[in-house]
């Protein structure tokens, strides 16, 4: 039973809406960077190894970890290799749109600029093979996008999967105002590039509101969409400042006290849910107490995510079993759930009305209940 409903999870088409590409790296790819750089006298491999292969972590033992992540990755050819590597997984297990959220990185050792970080991350998804990656640059043909979605799949016709990928932008909580503003002015001149928002993330301890704020304002008049991580501790004036600052989306929504909860349901503003992240780090004391059931109950909008796939061990399939599996969701409830993530994606309607068809079709068929 348990299985059937993991293979299920894994066939359902999905829509990622909150992946962090460096959280995302696979474990057998960071230990052969780390096994690289250890024969370089870089790092000592063995130290690092335990942390890598380490499950269950706190908050600041996360962002201890990206520190390294971050060593190991921030090279253009790695970042291009991590890239290639972190697509084909999703599409591997049926997402079917992904939008992916990096911070572009200066590092005048490695001569990397925001900008050419960026173009290393292009360069990766250009590279995608086993999989087909649909990005800014395709041209959308409806019969070939039925075709060869895990539809094809489903109707056992084993063909290349295909899946949409967009980018977003972080700002990290470290950074300057005039970081903040070099990468939103980044965002804009890379829009036909495949980029489609802003996100601001990184240690929530870290940071003042008020140093980002005149770049999320500038992205605002620039109509670009934002998404904010929200609430991961229970910091009051910064929680209030970003339900009134409105963005497109949120993230996590964890420590919340009653009456930012209510002004959270009745602003309806889609919230990124990510169960194991969340229990992982402490925003949610288990998964069974997780704010999902009450946000699910109250019929807000809401997408299931990962967040940081490698680093916390999960996968987008994970996510939907474990809702099935603590809240009792039937398969229509969890099929509604991945087919209502369409709606609050950034991207524009030309694709969105690609993915409503996708879902359609499996609907139709009765490949789904
Ligand atoms: P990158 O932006 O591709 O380097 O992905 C890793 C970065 O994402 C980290 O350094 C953090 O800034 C951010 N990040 C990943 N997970 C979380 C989270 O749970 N909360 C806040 N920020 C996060
Ligand atoms: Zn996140």
């Amino acid at each position: 039973m348990e299985a059937e409903m993991r293979e299920w999870c894994v066939a359902l088409p999905k829509v990622e809406l909150h992946a962090h590409l460096n959280g995302s790296v696979r474990d057998s790819t960071l230990l052969e960077l780390a096994k690289q750089l250890g024969d370089r006298g870089v790092i000592v491999f063995e130290d690092v190894k335990d942390v890598i292969m380490k499950n269950g972590r706190s908050l600041p033992e996360c962002f201890k970890l990206f520190d390294l992540f971050h060593i190991l990755t921030t090279d253009h050819d790695t970042v291009t290799r991590i890239t290639k590597e972190v697509v084909g997984d999703f599409a591997a297990e049926n997402v079917v749109y992904l939008e992916i959220r990096t911070t572009p990185k200066n590092n005048e050792a490695k001569g990397m600029t925001k900008r050419s970080y960026m173009n290393a991350v292009l360069k990766g998804l250009k590279a995608v093979e086993d999989v087909d990656a649909v990005l800014f640059d395709s041209i959308l043909r409806p019969d070939e996008t039925l075709s060869r979605t895990p539809v094809g799949d489903l109707d056992g016709v084993t063909k290349k999967k295909k899946i949409y990928v967009r980018l977003l932008l972080s700002i990290d909580r470290r950074e300057t105002t005039s970081a903040a503003l070099d990468t939103v002015n980044l965002a804009m001149e890379m829009k036909d590039q495949g980029v489609v928002g802003i996100d601001l993330s990184g240690n929530p301890v870290v940071g003042e509101w008020e140093t980002y704020l005149p770049a999320l304002e500038h992205a605002k008049e620039l109509g670009i969409p934002i998404t904010i991580h929200c609430g991961e501790v229970p910091n009051r004036k910064e929680i209030q400042a970003v339900l009134d600052f409105c963005p497109q989306r949120l993230g996590h929504v964890c420590c919340l006290n009653d009456e930012e909860w209510k002004k959270l349901k009745s602003s309806m503003i889609p919230v990124e849910i990510c169960l194991t992240s969340n229990v992982m780090t402490g925003g949610a004391p288990s998964l069974e107490l997780h704010h999902f059931a009450d946000l699910y109950n109250a019929k807000h909008p809401l997408s299931l995510c990962t967040d940081d796939s490698g680093l916390f061990s999960t996968s987008l399939s994970n996510e939907y079993y474990l809702v099935a599996s603590t809240f009792s969701l039937s398969k229509a409830e969890l099929f509604r759930l991945a087919q209502g993530a369409v709606e609050f994606a950034f991207v524009d309607d030309e694709v969105k009305k690609f993915l409503r068809a996708v879902f359609e079709h499996v609907a139709r068929k009765g490949l789904m209940p």
